[in-house]
Formats: C-alpha cells, structure tokens, sequence
C-alpha cells in the first residue's frame, strides 16, 4: 500500500480514516481525497494532515470520469478506499436520484478505471491478471440487508432486502463490485459496517444532532417510539478494521463489521441527556420516518476469527469521548450548522 486513492475524505468517516492511515501506516507515500465537497463534506475536519507531505486533496466528483482517469493516470494508485456517497436515509427519501448517480454510477466510473489501470493486459477480454498488490474496498452499510426482528443477526450470507433509497444505493454498488470481481477477477473487498459514532460527524445524525441541540436547549426529536435499535461502532474500530480487510482482506470477500453493541434510539438520547447534565423534558416524539427499519444487528464472527479484528472502545468509553468531543469542539459544530444544513432542518422539521 503506498498511493491510495480515497474517495469522500471530506466526510465522517473518510476523515477520521485519513488520520487513521498517516498515523498508523508507514508505508503509505501518497494518500489522495477526491471529494466534491456537498453539505457534508468539510475541510475543517483535515486541518491537522493538510500540511502532511504524503497528503494530496482534490475537489472533484466521482462521476467526473476524465477527472478520475487523470488521478489515476498521474498517481498510479494500487488501493482505492471507496467512502464518498450520500449517505443520510432521510434525505434520500425526499431527494432519491442523486443517491443513485453518486451511490451507484460513481462506483462504476471509480470500478472501471481501476480496472483499465491494474489489469495487466487491459486489451484482453479474457485475462484475469491484475498488478501485484492492488486493492479496490467498497465501504457499505449493514443497511444493504433490510430490517431485522427482534431476534437474529445479519451475516455475509444474509440476502439483501434495502428499504430505503439509500440502502437501495448502496446495495446496488456492492452488486456491482461483486461484478467486477466475478467477471474480471479484479481484487475487491466490501466491508458492511454498522452505524458509527465520533468525531467530525455531520449533525443530521442521530448523535451528534442530539448533543447539539441538549446543548442549545433545542428539541430532541425521537422520531416514532424510540425503540428502534441500531448497533453502533466508534468510528476509529470501524477505520481499524478497513486497514486490517485492506491488509489480509480476501479478494472477492465480503466483511460484516460491528461491535456487538445494540442500543435503543430512545437509550442514547437519555444516556446523552444524563452525561450531559440535562433533563429528559427537551426529549419530542415526532412523527416516524417512512419505511423506518426496526433493528439492525451485525454478526462479525467472520472478521473477528478470519482476519484477527476486534473493537478497541466499550460503548460507554467511545460515548464518553464523543460527548468531550462535541463539547471541546464547539467552534466546529458553529461552522457546520451555519451552513445549508440549517434550511435543510427547518425543512425537515417545519
Ligand atoms: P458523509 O455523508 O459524512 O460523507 C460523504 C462524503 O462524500 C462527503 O465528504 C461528500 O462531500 C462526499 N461526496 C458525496 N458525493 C460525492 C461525489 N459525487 N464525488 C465525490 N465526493 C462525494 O458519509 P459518512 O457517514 O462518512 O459515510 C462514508 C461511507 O460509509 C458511505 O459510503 C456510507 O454509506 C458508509 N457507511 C456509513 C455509516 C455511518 O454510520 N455513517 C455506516 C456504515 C457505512
Ligand atoms: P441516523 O443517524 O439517521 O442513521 P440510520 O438511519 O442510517 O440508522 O439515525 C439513527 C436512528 O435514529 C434511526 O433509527 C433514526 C433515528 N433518528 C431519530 O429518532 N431522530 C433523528 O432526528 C434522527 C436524525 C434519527
């Protein structure tokens, strides 16, 4: 791994795993971030690496194929990390076709010029030989597989059933890396995670948009009864485990990754509240989201016993941290939620 491309590194997650890789990697020489900078993507979360030699940003779309051609051709990438995406339910119910263009078309045009760039003999229809040590990673969701019951766990073999546009998006991409491998043999992984908590989170999720508003005095708005379960990971277990997939991965293999940490919307809300020093009386029931799943739930005895991987944080060390985050970060969240985030929310909740 020494040029790796990464896409959406503005974002949540593909900041937090830039800072992971300089951090952690010493062998990487080049890290270039092609992000199109949309609402939620933001510079301020890289201001600490934008000075790192081996640190590369590019504004740009992954639709752009003659951009991406020109990225690949100029740096020779052998790892792609694929994050950028729109990413929040909410806003593909109301806005649906982006999330396919970006979601689904941005995958083929980022799939198809890896592949033009690391086959060996990219004229033969036929050969499935790849460069050496090239490594193409899909980052999907654990939503890809639907709504579980009250009981039972999703694992890699579980069919996909996406309820949302956004699922729907991502579940389309995965089949379309499965593809690729399946008909070229080109060496892909794809890594269905669980939702994430953490720093440098966009407010329009469920956390940091709670620890925001307690802090304000605001509403929390708890949509339906409160009991939908989600199975959260800290951000930085959910970068470790990328590098170790990107590291002993399976070309061709798919990884559920979660840390076993199931938890009530309406349990967060007032575990926020209580470390936050504030009542439950902010906490409003509003009207449920359409076709709102009820549980989601991640086995991940294959990346655990395979490839050697476990969660570094308990729930309530990675909480507590996030909490001290949000709250030593204020002038982060001020610039954020100036922007067009706010006529979103006003949209939303009017
Ligand atoms: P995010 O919305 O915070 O960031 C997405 C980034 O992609 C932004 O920086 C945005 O500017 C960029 N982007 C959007 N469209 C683009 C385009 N056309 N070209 C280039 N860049 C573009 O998302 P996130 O929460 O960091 O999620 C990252 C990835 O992880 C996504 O693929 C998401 O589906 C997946 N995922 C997220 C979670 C979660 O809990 N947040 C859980 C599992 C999987
Ligand atoms: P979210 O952070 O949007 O992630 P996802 O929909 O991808 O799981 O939402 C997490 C859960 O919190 C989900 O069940 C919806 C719920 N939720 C609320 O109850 N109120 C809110 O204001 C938001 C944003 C989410």
């Amino acid at each position: 791994m020494k040029a790796m491309l990464v896409t959406g590194g503005a974002g949540f997650i593909g900041s937090n795993f830039i800072h992971y890789i300089l951090s952690h990697d010493s062998e990487i020489s080049l890290l270039v971030n092609l992000d199109l900078l949309t609402y939620a993507g933001n510079l301020d979360n890289l201001k600490t690496v934008e000075n790192d030699p081996r640190y590369h940003f590019v504004k740009g779309d992954i639709r752009d194929k003659d951009l991406v051609e020109k990225l690949f051709a100029e740096y020779n990438f052998d790892t792609v990390v694929h994050f950028a995406a729109e990413s929040h339910v909410d806003r593909s119910i109301t806005e649906p076709e982006v999330f396919l263009t970006t979601n689904v078309v941005g995958t083929q045009t980022l799939l198809d010029t890896a592949k033009r760039h690391w086959k060996v003999d990219p004229e033969d229809k036929y050969s499935r030989e790849f460069r050496p040590g090239v490594r193409y990673l899909q980052v999907s969701t654990d939503e890809v597989y639907g709504a579980l019951g009250a009981t039972g766990l999703f694992t890699e073999q579980t069919p996909l059933s996406p309820n949302s546009p956004y699922s729907a998006s991502k579940a389309g991409a995965d089949l379309i890396v499965r593809a690729y491998h399946e008909t070229y043999g080109m060496p892909v992984n794809i890594t269905r995670c669980s939702n994430n908590y953490g720093p440098y989170q966009f407010p329009e999720k469920l956390i940091p948009l709670m620890i925001h508003n307690a802090q304000i005095g605001k509403p929390l708005p708890v949509y339906g009864d409160g009991m939908q379960i989600r199975d959260w990971l800290y951000v930085e277990d959910h970068c470790s485990a990328i590098y170790t997939v990107l590291k002993k991965g399976v070309p061709g293999e798919i990884y559920n990754i979660g840390g076993n940490n199931e938890k009530a919307n309406i349990e967060i809300v007032k575990l926020l509240l209580h470390t936050m020093g504030k009542g439950e009386e902010l906490i409003t029931y509003v009207k449920d989201r359409p076709g709102h799943d009820r549980r989601y739930a991640i086995d991940n005895t294959k990346i655990t016993t395979q490839l050697g991987w476990k969660p570094a944080y308990r729930f309530e060390e990675g909480m507590q941290k996030t909490i001290e985050w949000y709250l030593n970060n204020q002038k982060w969240m001020e610039r954020v939620v100036s922007g067009e985030y706010v006529k979103f929310y006003e949209r939303m909740y009017s």
